[in-house]
């Protein structure tokens, strides 16, 4: 079989567009030919283990990022072609690449994190070299074109998020430059096209935020090793999120519902805690822990936490806090609030929470237990009654007025 050389070349440099995030370029080569070239700014948020917990590093590809030659081929001995990148202590990012004449696609997407690097990990508990892989990543061009993407794109590989931004890239390279012909990814066709382009193409598009309306009611259930249902919860979500946004170079305050039929819902349920985890479209993770004081039989939301990579965002956004004290009820009893409630997790990061009952503990025949309610919807129970009462009082002095009246007018006739 025939052995080639892959010659790798290397440029880092700066986005002067985006202070903080830095593009790298990436080639393969064989003989003389480049077969892959990429252009791209990556982020990783990576959740491990530590001894007291879980932590999440947030990483960048640095720009002392370089190709491995030896793993990285274009692969002319029959195999696929190959982008291995490598940087800091044993990390690496691998993208493999598959055509059919007409298309290519990124056909894996590698992470390969070192856990002994301390100034990545930092307490982490484990010394492992972990990878992970995805195949289902999305991108793809038509052959002899350039993959064209500068909106965030995010991927879960395992449990980590990998985040592209600004990126250029083509494999199956009928030359040594990228081609000039783009394939636009989706992402940037809406960002592109939406703001009617005027002579200056300068100026950052604004777009005009659009109020989301009340997100729909959505039934997340958590079930038992054993199939039972051990927590039970209704409710409509949407997430308050301040973060920077790359196309408006400034902070932003975005308004995200939860959309049910598109959340999957996972968690676990044990003595004294039970924990509720929903994952949109793999951008958005939430998750939420109720906790049990076995002496007071008590229980309350003690934890909220949300990892976020949401197009347009520099990073992606982790918030979580653990000290929480909502929604309190009794064990045996279900939680309800009707009204709208809003939970404030982190000054970045606010949950409003509509139409709400959750049951974390104690959930018997698939049901809701009874319900204990939120001091708001008792408010507003009392404006019917008030209400109510008023009227009735009101009938009732008219009724009377009505009765005096009308004996008076009998009295009256009667002296005639
Ligand atoms: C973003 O804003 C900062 C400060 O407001 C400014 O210095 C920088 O030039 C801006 N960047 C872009 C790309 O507009
Ligand atoms: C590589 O390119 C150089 C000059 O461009 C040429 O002299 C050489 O023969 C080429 N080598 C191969 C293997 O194509
Ligand atoms: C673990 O403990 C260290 C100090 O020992 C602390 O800095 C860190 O925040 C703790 N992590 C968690 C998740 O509690
Ligand atoms: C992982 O990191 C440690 C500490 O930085 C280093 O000694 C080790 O060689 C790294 N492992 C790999 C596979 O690079
Ligand atoms: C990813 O793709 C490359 C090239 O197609 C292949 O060599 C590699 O084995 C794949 N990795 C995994 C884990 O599937
Ligand atoms: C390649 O795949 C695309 C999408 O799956 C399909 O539309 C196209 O016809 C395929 N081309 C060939 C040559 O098979
Ligand atoms: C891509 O370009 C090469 C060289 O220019 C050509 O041979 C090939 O047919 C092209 N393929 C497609 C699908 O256009
Ligand atoms: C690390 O800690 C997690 C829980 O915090 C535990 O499940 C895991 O077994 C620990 N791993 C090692 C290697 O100690
Ligand atoms: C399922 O497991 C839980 C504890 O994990 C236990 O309390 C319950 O009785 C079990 N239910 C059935 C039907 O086995
Ligand atoms: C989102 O949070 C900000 C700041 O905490 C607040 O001013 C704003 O009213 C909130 N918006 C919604 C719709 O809850
Ligand atoms: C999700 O629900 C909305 C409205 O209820 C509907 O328009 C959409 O098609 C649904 N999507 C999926 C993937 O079921
Ligand atoms: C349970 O509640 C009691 C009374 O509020 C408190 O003293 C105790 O520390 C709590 N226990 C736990 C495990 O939080």
């Amino acid at each position: 079989m025939a052995r080639w050389h892959a010659l790798v070349a290397l440029v880092a440099w700066f986005a002067v567009l985006q202070g903080f995030t830095q593009a790298v370029t990436l080639e393969v080569r064989e003989g003389n030919a480049t077969c892959i070239k990429a252009e791209l700014s990556a982020s990783f948020s990576i959740t491990y283990d530590t001894s007291n917990g879980t932590s999440t590093a947030q990483v960048s590809l640095p720009n002392s990022t370089t190709v491995d030659t030896s793993s990285s081929s274009c692969g002319s001995d029959g195999s696929s072609p190959w982008l291995v990148a490598v940087f800091g202590a044993g990390h690496a990012l691998g993208l493999g690449f598959s055509t059919n004449g007409s298309l290519y696609s990124v056909a894996n997407l590698t992470l390969q994190y070192n856990l002994s690097d301390p100034s990545v990990f930092p307490q982490a508990n484990s010394s492992d070299v972990v990878t992970v892989v995805s195949t289902s990543v999305g991108i793809w061009a038509r052959v002899n074109t350039t993959y064209r993407c500068q909106s965030p794109a995010s991927f879960g590989v395992g449990g980590a998020t990998v985040t592209f931004s600004d990126m250029k890239m083509e494999a199956y390279m009928p030359g040594d430059d990228l081609s000039p012909t783009e394939s636009v990814c989706v992402a940037d066709q809406v960002s592109t096209t939406a703001p009617p382009a005027p002579a200056s193409t300068t100026a950052a598009p604004t777009p005009v935020p659009t109020p989301p309306g009340t997100p729909e009611r959505g039934t997340y259930s958590v079930t038992n090793g054993n199939g039972t249902v051990c927590l039970l919860a209704q409710m409509g979500l949407q997430l308050n999120v301040s973060h920077f946004s790359v196309s408006q170079n400034k902070t932003v305050q975005d308004i995200v519902n939860l959309t049910p039929n598109l959340t999957t819902i996972s968690g676990s349920c044990e003595a004294s805690s039970a924990t509720l985890v929903l994952m949109q479209e793999r951008t958005t993770t939430l998750n939420f822990t109720f906790t049990l004081n076995s002496t007071t039989n008590k229980y309350h939301l003690s934890s909220v936490s949300l990892l976020a990579s949401w197009p347009d965002m520099a990073a992606p956004f982790s918030a979580s806090n653990s000290s929480l004290d909502y929604l309190r009820s009794t064990l045996g009893r279900s939680y309800m609030c009707n009204a709208e409630q809003t939970l404030v997790v982190v000054p970045a990061f606010s949950l409003n929470t509509f139409r709400l009952q959750v049951q974390p503990f104690g959930v018997t025949t698939n049901q809701f237990a009874t319900a204990e309610e939120c001091q708001m919807d008792q408010d507003q129970m009392l404006i019917p009654i008030i209400v109510g009462a008023a009227l009735a009082g009101l009938v009732l002095i008219v009724l009377i007025a009505y009765l005096i009246g009308r004996k008076r007018s009998h009295a009256g006739y009667q002296t005639i």
